[in-house]
């Protein structure tokens, strides 16, 4: 059930940044597939690497992550794992600050990825300088950031959080009678708002790829596939958030397509996610939410044109040539530790308190 709020926007006038055009599809046969992966496992025996994925990257390297001993994730497990695997190098397939925040935890490994220029609207969306005005004008309130924020921003706030975690930490901080000043995603925002019914004061940034999913058309949708179920990720605007059966964090809408018993979905966020959705219920059918413009008919709008310049070819290019290393220096690293380690800390409190219980 979600409660009302007012909420309250911060009326900061955003940065313009670019957004890329969609890299081109690499086309190449699976003899040649196979032997990029071949060169890649071997290139990480060697150097003691390991490689962690995102949902959202090529399916490719999302299973050769899995068969290598690595492991295809969220933003909050990616971060985990990096953290629990003793390799000396973290390969991190995904978009810039899921690298950073990787290097941020393991100062001390080398954290390489396929492409420095993946980054992501939300973090682009909040520069340091910005944001650290914003939050001197309110040091009463504790600073909660999302997960796609740079390192610098990380520094700035008391607690990060991801979308898997981002209700359970508000409720806490507000329990504790905390006044909480959310960035970057203002959509994510305004979902925790509605669930907690706890009010922040919001940044007003957003992710280009899920402010694109249409709620009218998505209407459209479920009555032309009746036994589908919705699921939604909460960067998404309200009117699709309304509609969604299940809203939640990529891992969480995986679990959803195993719970639940429909035969068809239609989802709305990243489709590179269908990868792993297609593994784990084989027998069921997936549809990308109407995305972009009036009519939402674009089909391929849906992804996130950063995340898609993650290839197999880069993976081997920057572990032959140790290029596209993220490098954080250990003052900053250790600013933004602080608030991550509180994240990872609530999430292992919080397992061991649900193992607790199931165990009584
Ligand atoms: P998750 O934390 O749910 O994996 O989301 C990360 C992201 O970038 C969603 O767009
Ligand atoms: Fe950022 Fe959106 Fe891409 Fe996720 S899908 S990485 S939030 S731009």
């Amino acid at each position: 059930m979600t409660k009302s709020f007012s909420g309250q926007l911060a009326p900061i006038r955003l940065p313009i940044f670019d957004v890329p055009p969609q890299p081109q599809k690499i086309e190449r046969s699976p003899e040649e597939t196979a032997q990029l992966k071949g060169r890649i496992r071997q290139l990480l025996r060697e150097q003691d690497a390991v490689l962690v994925a995102h949902y959202y990257t090529d399916g490719d390297l999302q299973d050769l992550a899995e068969e290598t001993g690595g492991c295809v994730a969220d933003s909050l497990e990616m971060a985990r794992f990096g953290t629990e695997h003793p390799a000396t190098t973290l390969v991190v397939a995904g978009v810039r600050f899921m690298g950073e925040t990787s290097k941020i935890l393991n100062n001390e490994k080398r954290v390489l990825m396929p492409d420095l220029a993946a980054t992501c609207s939300l973090d682009e969306g909040c520069p340091i300088d910005l944001f650290s005005r914003f939050c001197d004008e309110h040091p009463d309130h504790t600073v909660v950031v999302y997960a796609n924020t740079s390192a610098e921003v990380k520094a700035r706030s008391h607690w990060v959080v991801t979308s898997g975690i981002a209700l359970p930490i508000v409720q806490h901080l507000a329990e504790r009678g905390e006044k909480i000043l959310w960035a970057p995603d203002q959509h994510l925002g305004r979902y925790v708002q509605r669930m907690t019914g706890v009010e922040m004061l919001l940044w007003p940034g957003s992710c280009v790829v899920h402010e694109g999913f249409r709620a009218e058309a998505l209407e459209e949708m479920k009555r032309q596939h009746p036994r589908a179920a919705v699921l939604v990720h909460p960067e998404s605007p309200q009117g699709v958030v309304d509609l969604a059966d299940v809203v939640g964090s990529t891992t969480a809408l995986i679990q959803a397509v195993q719970d639940l018993s429909n035969p068809e979905f239609i989802v709305a966020t990243e489709p590179g996610i269908f990868n792993k959705m297609k593994q784990v219920a084989p027998e069921k059918v997936f549809f990308v939410a109407p995305n972009v413009g009036e009519g939402a008919t674009c089909e391929s709008c849906a992804r996130c044109a950063w995340m898609a310049m993650n290839s197999l070819e880069q993976v081997v290019e920057v572990l032959e040539n140790g290029t596209n290393e993220i490098l954080v220096s250990p003052e900053l690293a250790a600013k933004a530790r602080v608030p991550i380690q509180r994240m990872l800390d609530f999430a292992r409190k919080m397992k061991e308190k649900e193992q607790g219980g199931k165990g009584r």
